[in-house]
């Protein structure tokens, strides 16, 4: 059985379904800080099958063991953390407290009860600004702009430190920007309050819930001056980490890292006008100002995933976008 800690949110959720489709069992672990326990009920409609949870906090270590205790694990896949840039900036002690607590404790879960398969996720976040484009994961580590992104910069080294002594198998999974949704339109990006990343915002406007999207600049050294990023669909993503705890098996005791993404480089403005054209919807829309601390372009070199976890991205722009647009007006349902 695999533990998903993180399993009812965004990523989380969709790896859960890819499991399950794969034939492992999952046990989820959430405290439902940024999720919602009817995920589980979204899950079981789509899969038809109730799955195994426990309501905890992964920093709290005792709840952790005691809980988890009934079930025989064979890896854990750990997710549980929180990612807004802006609210790390805000409230750095909550984010340094938590995604590096509940990761020491995953870690320590492993250790105690001899669990040899761990998959981590961390993201093209840790390359900074980057000299080169694509990224490579031998890439230099940049400088993170915020708590947040250095929270998984550390997390890396705590991982890494941690298999020097306890060769165990893992995968640390750099993601780029994961968007979309599941085809069923049940489960998808649901933020908490006001968006922080770009699709959620488009979806939002696009239905009419905002009224317009600032776009953070139009002025970088880009196609249409607008920010690149590698936009990778979230069942992609997802089904990566099935190969990587199969790559953990095959391969016992080896730390390994992984890009994860298409290894096309999107700009806003191609965002915004293949959203518009795929759906059939208007995106209202101003540029502004530069957003302070973005990264100009980033796009990952894809060629170890391809190579070594035999995966690479199948799912086109379009059907992020379609998918993602298809859950948000579930949402308003
Ligand atoms: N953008 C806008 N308007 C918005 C929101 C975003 O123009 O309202 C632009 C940004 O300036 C950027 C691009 O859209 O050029 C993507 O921005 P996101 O906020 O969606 O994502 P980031 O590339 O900034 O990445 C952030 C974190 C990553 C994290 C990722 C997904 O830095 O670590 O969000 O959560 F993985």
């Amino acid at each position: 059985m695999i533990l998903v800690a993180g399993g009812a949110g965004y990523i989380g959720s969709h790896a859960v379904i890819e499991l399950y489709n794969k034939g492992y069992d999952v046990l989820i672990a959430d405290n439902f800080s940024n999720s919602s326990p009817s995920v589980l009920d979204k899950l079981e409609l789509i899969t038809g099958k109730r799955f195994d949870h426990i309501t905890v906090d992964l920093c709290d270590l005792e709840e952790l063991k005691k809980r988890t205790k009934e079930y025989k694990l064979s890896g854990v896949i750990h997710f549980a953390a929180y990612k807004s840039v802006g609210e790390s900036v805000s409230n750095p002690l909550k984010y340094y407290a938590n995604n590096l607590q509940s990761l020491v404790n995953s870690l320590k879960l492993c250790k105690e009860r001899d669990i040899r398969n761990f998959v981590f996720s961390s993201s093209c976040t840790v390359y900074g600004n980057p000299n080169q484009i694509p990224v490579t994961e031998k890439s230099k580590i940049g400088k993170a702009e915020s708590p947040y992104g250095k929270s998984k910069v550390i997390s890396e080294e705590i991982i890494q430190d941690y298999h020097h002594t306890h060769p165990i198998s893992i995968c640390n999974l750099r993601y780029f920007n994961p968007i979309g949704a599941h085809e069923s339109g049940l489960i998808g990006d649901y933020p908490d309050g006001k968006p922080n990343n770009l699709l959620p915002f488009v979806t939002q406007v696009a239905a009419g819930v905002r009224d317009t999207l600032s776009v953070f600049g139009d002025d970088y050294d880009t196609h249409d001056g607008t920010c690149l990023r590698d936009y990778i669909h979230v069942v992609d993503l997802a089904k990566a980490h099935v190969n990587a705890i199969e790559y953990n098996v095959k391969n016992e005791g080896k730390h390994s890292i992984f890009n994860l993404g298409t290894g096309k480089g999107v700009s806003v403005l191609d965002l915004i006008k293949t959203f518009e054209k795929v759906n059939n919807v208007p995106i209202n829309y101003e540029i502004v100002s530069r957003r302070p601390g973005d990264v100009e372009a980033i796009f990952a070199d894809c060629h170890k995933a391809k190579t070594d976890l035999n995966w690479i991205a199948e799912l086109n722009l379009s059907k992020m976008l379609t998918s993602a647009w298809k859950f948000q007006q579930n949402i308003l349902k």
